[in-house]
C-alpha cells in the first residue's frame, strides 16, 4: 500500500512577492529545492498515495491566501506562518549567522546569540506542532538542511514508529570546529538529528566528522554506519545528491536556449567566454575567482580584449550584514578590473546581479568555453553538475574548486584551490586553451557520472535506506 510523503524544509519552492500592489510568487532557487522538486515532479510521481511540501511561505496567512492558482499537480503545499522576529532571529540569526558560517568553516562569522537560538528552537517546535495534527504513524517524513536540525529530535517524541529521514544539504564539519558551539546547543542539535531513522549527507567525510561528534559529545559508539541509541538503529549515510539530468541535456535543443545561445555567442563574438553563476554568498569565493581572473589577465596579457568573463550573482540573504559586504567588495573590484583592462567598446567582466531564467540559464551554460566555480566551502554544488549535464556538445571545460562537495564525483574537471590564484590563472589558461579531444574525453566521463548518479537514483536510494533501516528496527523490536 502506498504511504503519504511530508517533504519538510525550510523554505516552499514558491516565494510570495510584492508586484506593484498585488502580491504574486515565483520559484524560489537554491539547490534543494530545485533537487526535490525535479525528484517529485517526475520519477517520485507515483511512488506516493500523496504528497506534501511543507515550509514556510515567506509571507502572511492573508497574503498567501490571496495570491491566486499556485497550486502544483504534483504535490500540495502545506504553509507554516512564523511571525516576522521570530523567523528573522530563527533564519537570519541562528540559521545563517551562525550554522551556515561554522558548518562551512567560517567560525570568525559565526553570531552567538541566546535569541537566536530561541527564535530557532520555537520555529522547529511549530513545524512540529503544525505537523503533530496530521501525520500518522504510517507516513514518511523527510526534513531537509541545517534550519531544522532539531526537527526529526521533537517529531520522535510524539510519534515513536514514524519513518523520518533527515538530509543535510551543506558540509558538516569537523569536530573541532563543531565544538566551538556552546554545549547545550550541540546536544539539543545532535539529538534532533538523531531522532531520524536516516540521516544523509553529500560525502563521506560530513558523515565521518557527524559519526564523531556523535561519538565525543554523547560517547556512543557507531559500529559501521549505525549508531545504537535508545535502543534504536540510526543509520549515517554519504548519499551524494544528483541533478534532473535528462532535463538539462535535452534542454540543449530547446527552441528558446537555442535563441538565447545564439544570443550570447554574437555577444562573445570571436572571444573566449568564461561563465559562472552562484548566489551572492561569501562562501561561493566570488571575490577569489576576481582576483584568479586578475592573475590571468595579468600572466596572459595577448588574452586582453579576447576574452569576457560573464558573472552572474543571483541576490541572496541580503539582509545580513556579511553578504551585504560581500557584495560591495565585488562590485568595486569588478569596476577596478573593467577600468583597468577595459575601454568603451570591450569590457573583461560582464556582470548581472539578479536571476536568470532556466533558458538563458541553459543557453549560458552551453555558450561558454569555460565555467569557473570557486567555492571556498560548498556542500556540494549543483551548478557545476548542470553545466556538465547540458554540453550535449561534448565541448567545454569545468573548472571547479577542490572544496566543492561535486570535486568528489567530477575529478575530470580542472581541480583548483580556491585561495590559489596563480593555480586559478593557469587552469584557466590550461582550460582555454584545452583540445576539443581533451574537452570531449573529460565532459563525457564526468557525463556519466552524473547521468548514473542523477536527483531520482538518489531520491530512491534514501527510501531505499529508510526502508532498510525500519526493516533493521522491526527485526531488532518484533511487534
Ligand atoms: C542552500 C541551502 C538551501 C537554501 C538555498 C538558498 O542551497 O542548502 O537550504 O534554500 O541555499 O538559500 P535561501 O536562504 O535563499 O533559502
Amino acid at each position: 500500500m502506498q504511504k503519504r510523503l511530508y517533504i519538510l524544509s525550510n523554505r516552499l519552492p514558491l516565494t510570495i512577492e510584492k508586484e506593484g500592489a498585488a502580491y504574486t510568487y515565483r520559484q524560489s532557487s537554491g539547490g534543494l529545492i530545485s533537487a526535490v522538486g525535479a525528484y517529485l515532479n517526475k520519477e517520485g510521481k507515483e511512488d506516493f498515495a500523496e504528497k506534501y511540501w511543507v515550509g514556510v511561505p515567506g509571507c502572511t496567512e492573508k497574503v498567501w491566501n490571496s495570491v491566486p492558482d499556485k497550486e502544483n499537480g504534483d504535490y500540495k503545499y502545506v504553509p507554516v506562518f512564523v511571525n516576522n522576529k521570530t523567523y528573522d532571529y530563527y533564519y537570519n540569526g541562528f540559521s545563517n549567522s551562525l550554522i551556515w558560517p561554522l558548518f562551512h568553516y567560517f567560525p570568525s562569522y559565526a553570531d552567538y546569540r541566546q535569541s537566536y537560538f530561541d527564535a530557532y528552537l520555537e520555529v522547529n517546535r511549530t513545524f512540529a506542532e503544525q505537523m503533530a495534527s496530521v501525520l500518522k504513524e504510517d507516513d514518511i517524513v523527510w526534513i531537509h538542511d541545517y534550519h531544522l536540525l532539531p526537527l526529526a529530535g521533537l517529531l520522535r517524541n510524539k510519534f515513536p514508529n514514524l519513518t523520518i529521514g533527515f538530509f543535510l544539504h551543506i558540509p558538516f564539519p569537523s569536530f573541532e570546529l563543531f565544538r566551538v558551539i556552546p554545549k547545550r546547543w550541540q546536544r539539543e542539535i545532535l539529538s534532533g538529528m538523531l531522532g531520524a531513522d536516516l540521516i544523509g549527507f553529500h560525502t563521506a567525510d560530513y558523515s565521518r566528522h557527524f559519526l564523531n561528534c556523535v561519538e565525543k559529545i554523547f560517547d556512543i559508539q557507531h559500529d559501521g554506519d549505525f549508531i545504537l541509541r535508545d535502543n534504536r538503529k540510526i543509520k549515517v549515510s554519504a548519499l551524494p545528491i544528483g541533478i534532473d539530468y535528462e532535463m538539462f541535456n535535452n534542454a540543449y535543443n530547446d527552441i528558446e536556449v537555442i535563441k538565447k545561445r545564439a544570443e550570447y555567442l554574437r555577444l562573445k563574438q570571436d572571444k573566449k567566454l568564461i561563465f559562472s553563476v552562484d548566489r551572492l554568498d561569501y562562501t561561493k569565493g566570488i571575490y577569489n575567482r576576481l582576483k584568479g581572473y586578475d592573475q590571468f589577465l595579468k600572466q596572459n596579457p595577448e588574452y586582453v580584449g579576447k576574452v569576457v568573463f560573464a558573472l552572474v550573482v543571483v541576490p541572496s540573504r541580503d539582509t545580513i550584514g556579511k553578504y551585504a559586504e560581500k557584495k560591495k567588495d565585488i562590485d568595486e573590484y569588478i569596476g577596478d578590473l573593467n577600468s583597468r583592462y577595459g575601454d568603451i567598446g570591450s569590457q573583461p567582466i560582464l556582470y548581472q546581479y539578479g536571476h536568470l531564467s532556466f533558458d538563458e540559464l541553459v543557453g549560458l551554460y552551453t555558450a561558454c568555453d569555460l565555467a569557473l566555480i570557486t567555492p571556498l566551502r560548498d556542500g556540494m554544488n549543483l551548478v557545476s553538475k548542470e553545466f556538465i549535464a547540458t554540453r550535449k556538445d561534448k565541448h567545454g571545460v569545468l573548472v571547479l574548486s577542490e572544496m566543492a562537495g561535486a570535486a568528489h564525483e567530477l575529478n575530470n574537471a580542472l581541480l583548483i584551490n580556491p585561495n590559489d590564484y596563480y593555480e586559478i590563472a593557469d587552469k584557466i589558461k590550461y582550460g582555454l586553451e584545452m583540445k576539443p579531444e581533451e574537452q570531449e574525453r573529460r565532459i563525457m566521463a564526468m557525463q556519466k557520472q552524473v547521468e548514473e548518479n542523477d536527483v531520482n537514483s538518489w531520491a530512491k536510494q534514501f527510501f531505499y535506506q529508510m526502508k532498510e533501516v525500519k526493516d533493521i528496527q522491526g527485526r531488532l523490536h518484533p511487534k
